[in-house]
């Protein structure tokens, strides 16, 4: 449709057939990367080491950082907050904010740093992201956030992603959905990826703003089949691989959040069953074995064992040893002097046979 619209309408300005040409390039770079199977920002979770021990489980996900705001960005600790291991890749940066030019400038630093993506969060309801003027509420704006596409995608070649809801309050979700999907593609993004719920904004937690809404996968749906050209990724209640797969004939991509987290070893099951490619390793517990020499270089770093273990207690289900090795990262890893040692100690408790990821995933 771009091709044609840049062969067909000899009215069109030299300028416009310019941007019409960058977004191309920028959606057909897009298609390198496979969003076909995402991990969720998760604040407070997916962080560097959240991430590296994801990537252990997975070659093929595309993973996500947790949100950092515009202004943390640009005035915050910038090297410690978007540091990443190379091993991460691909790997993209979720932005909070709302003013395009600090969102370009942020996208620019990104693409500095390294990584593959740069993500808006249009999605976010809390307190604290509404008095800021942006997150969820921005639902409510869609001319802004195409503003502040528009911005970031001509400062950079990376790809530009949006995360949303379906609507805020009482929008309907056709209309406002709509109306979002449309300023971000005309803006020039690369996907659109839809937490398939509303978020209220009034009078609920964003933990019970996970939950409580009810999701409406068929509205996601409805979008893609609107809007052919546009990568949308589903996200919100996948709770296994099997779930996971049921929806890919409807989107182009899905997003796991929770359920990768806290149980990642469904993760294992992500490169053979959405890629049809071998496990990147044979077990869970290969998998804990896989992250030491990591450990014993953060140790070095002064990095407290608990900050890297904390995102690994999920990672055995049905397991005998499951509960000892959760119990003893639990009560021994925090502890200030905890070393590679207490980790190891960890996993001596489960036994030898692990439990089959793939069919279970
Ligand atoms: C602890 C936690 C932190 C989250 N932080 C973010 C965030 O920083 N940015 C964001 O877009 N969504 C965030 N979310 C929402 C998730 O990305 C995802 O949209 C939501 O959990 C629904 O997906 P799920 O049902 O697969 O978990 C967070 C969710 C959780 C559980």
């Amino acid at each position: 449709m771009v091709v044609e619209e840049l062969a067909g309408d000899g009215r069109r300005s030299e300028a416009a057939a310019m941007q019409l040409r960058a977004q191309m390039e920028k959606r057909m770079r897009s298609k390198d990367l496979d969003r076909k199977f995402c991990i969720a920002p998760m604040m407070e979770w997916t962080d560097r080491h959240c991430r590296f021990f994801h990537r252990l489980l997975t070659r093929r996900a595309l993973i996500y950082t947790e949100m950092i705001t515009t202004g943390a960005v640009l005035h915050g600790p910038r090297t410690r907050l978007l540091a990443h291991d190379p091993a991460e890749h691909p790997v993209a940066l979720q932005l909070g904010g709302c003013d395009p030019r600090q969102l370009a400038e942020c996208a620019r630093i990104a693409e500095a740093f390294g990584y593959d993506e740069v993500n808006l969060n249009i999605g976010c309801p809390s307190d604290r992201v509404q008095e800021g003027r942006f997150g969820a509420c921005l639902m409510a704006e869609p001319a802004l956030v195409g503003d502040c596409v528009a911005a970031m995608t001509a400062a950079v070649k990376l790809p530009v992603t949006v995360k949303c809801r379906i609507g805020i309050d009482d929008q309907d979700p056709e209309e406002a959905l709509e109306a979002l999907t449309c300023a971000v593609e005309r803006a020039g993004a690369a996907a659109l990826i839809v937490h398939a719920r509303k978020a209220w904004l009034d009078g609920l937690s964003p933990r019970e703003n996970r939950d409580i809404p009810p999701l409406d996968y068929a509205r996601v749906y409805r979008l893609k089949a609107a809007h052919p050209d546009l990568c949308i990724v589903l996200n919100g209640g996948i709770a296994s691989l099997d779930q996971a797969l049921a929806h890919l004939d409807r989107v182009d991509g899905l997003m796991m959040g929770r359920a990768a987290y806290q149980e990642p070893w469904r993760l294992l099951a992500v490169d053979p069953l959405l890629f049809g490619e071998p496990a990147r390793l044979a077990s869970p517990k290969a998998a804990a074995e896989a992250l030491i020499p990591y450990i014993e270089r953060e140790l070095v770093r002064g990095v407290r064992l608990h900050a890297v273990t904390r995102h690994v207690l999920g990672l055995f289900r049905g397991v005998p040893g499951a509960r000892a090795f959760r119990r003893h990262l639990a009560t021994e890893a925090t502890k200030p002097a905890a070393h590679a040692a207490t980790y190891r100690a960890a996993i001596a408790l489960i036994a030898d046979l692990d439990a089959p990821t793939v069919a279970a995933a």
